[in-house]
């Protein structure tokens, strides 16, 4: 592969006013505010809010839009049927996929739709697609879409475990979905980007976005990531199979990052909450397992750990199944896809780069009779 071009690694494609990632003095800002301060002291909704209106809503404000995502959280009863027959082993993101698009048949963009009101739509209903489609093929049942549930974080474990959640766990999940929400032109907000510059419609640059982000080198990560550490049940177990992997060059899911180059600010923030959560939890080795390999990760290949490898253990403690874990990546990331459509048809052109050429030289067509 061309070193220069591969991957586009480095390259400026497009001007953006939303976040700033890995930038000297800023590291990662959503429209100017700090992933810090905003993992601090905000809620998900108000940060949704922000990347879509562009600004953080007043009290008057974040209330009429907290009352507006409850009022677009059910899902109709056709796209109730496909989830149904969707089979049962399909994985999450499938399921997603395939309900986003099949939404957009529903509910078309259209003058009845505006754009910010498709946003809306996919953030208050995803929750609740991802777990009528689960709790019906895992637990046998149709579960009923409640409005029990003020925030999308305590919804969807509601959704989840059928009772009221634990706070910790769902403040926990609200600062996961904050820290997943944007990320500049990552490659499913830039697949997001591409297909909106064709002037299609939103909800087929949300499938490229979903689609994109379901890889292991992107969202997938979490679930990779949670599959590795689970596996041992001791630090030293995981010290000796870690290097073993690192020997024979394999990836270790949830390390090391296209922009960042020291560390990513996402991940101090959620491996606090993995802390936390892993004291009050039954589980005695995830935590320490995931230490030991971020240890080693830093010893020997100088790499650090990315959003996705302390959001493993994170989910895990809040009693999330490991396949919903990129699914829950979709959740948050929508509002930062949202942003980036809507940013694109603000200024659009049409995204077309050129390929550097490395095949034959023009030569005679050959008729099929002469061909050997
Ligand atoms: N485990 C082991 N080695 C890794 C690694 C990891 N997670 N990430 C990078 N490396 C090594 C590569 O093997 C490569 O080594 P080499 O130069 O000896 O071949 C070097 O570091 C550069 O990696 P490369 O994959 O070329 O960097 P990239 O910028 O193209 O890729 C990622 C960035 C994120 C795709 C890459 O770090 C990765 O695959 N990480 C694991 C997946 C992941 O966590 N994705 C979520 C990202 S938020």
């Amino acid at each position: 592969m061309n070193k220069k071009t591969g991957g586009l690694a480095g390259l400026i494609v497009g001007d953006s006013a939303i976040s700033t990632v890995g930038k000297e003095g800023l590291g990662l800002t959503y429209r100017g505010y700090s992933i810090h301060d905003l993992a601090e002291h905000a809620s998900f909704e108000e940060v949704a809010y922000l990347l879509i209106y562009g600004e953080l809503p007043n009290a008057k404000e974040l209330e009429a839009y907290k009352e507006k995502l409850f009022l677009l959280r059910d899902i109709p009863d056709a796209l109730k049927q496909v989830l149904e027959i969707i089979p049962s082993n399909t994985h999450p993101m499938d399921v997603l996929r395939t309900a986003c698009s099949m939404l957009g048949t529903l509910e078309s963009e259209s003058k009845e739709y505006a754009q910010q009101d498709i946003a809306d739509r996919l953030i208050a209903v995803t929750p609740a697609i991802l777990l009528y489609w689960f709790q019906f093929h895992h637990q046998n049942k149709r579960i009923k879409i409640t409005n029990d549930e003020d925030s999308i974080a305590s919804h969807f474990l509601y959704l989840l475990h059928g009772k009221k959640p634990n706070p910790e766990h769902v403040r926990a999940v609200d600062v996961s979905l904050i820290l997943y929400a944007e990320h500049e032109f990552n490659a499913s907000t830039f697949a997001a980007r591409v297909t909106t510059s064709t002037e299609s419609d939103f909800y087929s640059a949300i499938v490229s976005g979903i689609g994109a982000l379901r890889g292991p080198l992107h969202g997938g990560a979490n679930e990779a990531a949670m599959q590795l550490i689970e596996k041992f049940k001791t630090p030293d177990e995981a010290d000796t199979a870690v290097r073993i992997m690192l020997t024979n060059k394999s990836k270790i899911m949830g390390f090391g990052h296209r922009v960042y180059k020291i560390s990513d600010p996402r991940s101090d923030i959620i491996k606090t909450w993995s802390e936390k959560l892993s004291k009050s939890s039954a589980d005695k080795h995830l935590y320490p397992v995931s230490e030991r390999i971020e240890k080693i990760m830093r010893d020997e290949k100088k790499l650090f750990p990315n959003l996705d490898f302390y959001s493993a253990s994170t989910y895990h403690y809040c009693g999330i199944p490991t396949a919903l874990f990129t699914p829950l990546f979709v959740m948050s990331r929508l509002s930062g896809w949202s942003a980036h459509i809507i940013e694109q048809r603000a200024d659009n052109r049409l995204i077309r780069p050129e390929a550097n050429y490395t095949g034959h030289e023009p030569r005679p067509y050959v008729p099929l009779k002469q061909r050997k």
